[in-house]
């Protein structure tokens, strides 16, 4: 165990501040894709709407869904993980966040009608909620360096730790996928050491699921 698992995640400081050059480049490239395609799951870079639910089903297995709670969707896009809740019949109070404007944009829209969905681009007002879940974050590079990647990979998932009270799910691209499929603008991250990082660093109540037909896995991390 790091010195970092002793302290509540959700009482450590913040690092993550303003937006820096890399998170600078993941918006502007998420936003080409919401203007080509709009706020459809091909507008945040998804193969199929059936690809996304499926993702949020795995993600939602963090969650006890048959009471009330509330959920930062980090990395929310237009919100299709607010439909998705909408649509299973969680009662769930929740809030996207976004390093995209137009995405924030876009969700403030279709969600106008929802008091209990908010957005937000601005993640120095972020306060930690029940759950934080992100789907599809860690995976474009915009070209950056594997190691410059990493650091930001694993300081995003600090960030997830530290605003969640009772847990944060994330997935990533599985570097057990065939190597000459590989895009080299995406991060193919090794499941096993993630699994070991998150039980070595958050919780000893870490679930891995490898077994739902992607070329991803989900990580679960409970306290
Ligand atoms: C693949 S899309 C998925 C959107 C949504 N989670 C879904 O599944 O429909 C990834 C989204 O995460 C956002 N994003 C990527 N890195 C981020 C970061 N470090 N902080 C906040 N948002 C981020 C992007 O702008 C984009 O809208």
């Amino acid at each position: 165990m790091t010195a970092l698992a002793s302290v509540p995640p959700h009482t450590r400081a913040t690092h993550q501040t303003a937006p820096n050059a890399l998170l600078a480049a993941v918006a502007d490239y998420y936003s080409a894709k919401l203007a080509a395609a709009g706020p459809t799951p091909r507008g945040v870079d998804w193969n199929s709407p059936d690809a996304q639910r499926l993702r949020f089903a795995q993600l939602l297995k963090l969650v006890d869904l048959s009471r009330s709670f509330s959920l930062l969707d980090y990395g929310c896009g237009y919100g299709a993980l607010g439909d998705f809740l909408t649509d299973i019949g969680a009662t769930c109070m929740y809030l996207g966040y976004d390093v995209a404007p137009a995405m924030i944009d876009a969700a403030r829209r279709l969600h106008r009608d929802r008091d209990d969905r908010t957005f937000t681009h601005d993640a120095a007002g972020l306060r930690p909620m029940d759950y934080a879940i992100a789907s599809g974050v860690l995976n474009v590079t915009c070209g950056v360096d594997p190691a410059r990647w990493e650091k930001h990979f694993f300081g995003t998932l600090d960030h997830l730790a530290r605003l969640a009270t009772r847990g944060f799910a994330f997935n990533a691209l599985t570097s057990y996928g065939d190597p000459r499929m590989r895009r080299p603008d995406l991060y193919y991250a090794d499941p096993c050491q993630l699994f070991d990082h998150c039980v070595r660093r958050y919780s000893r109540h870490v679930a891995l699921l490898h077994d739902y037909g992607l070329y991803d896995f989900t990580i679960l991390v409970k306290w």
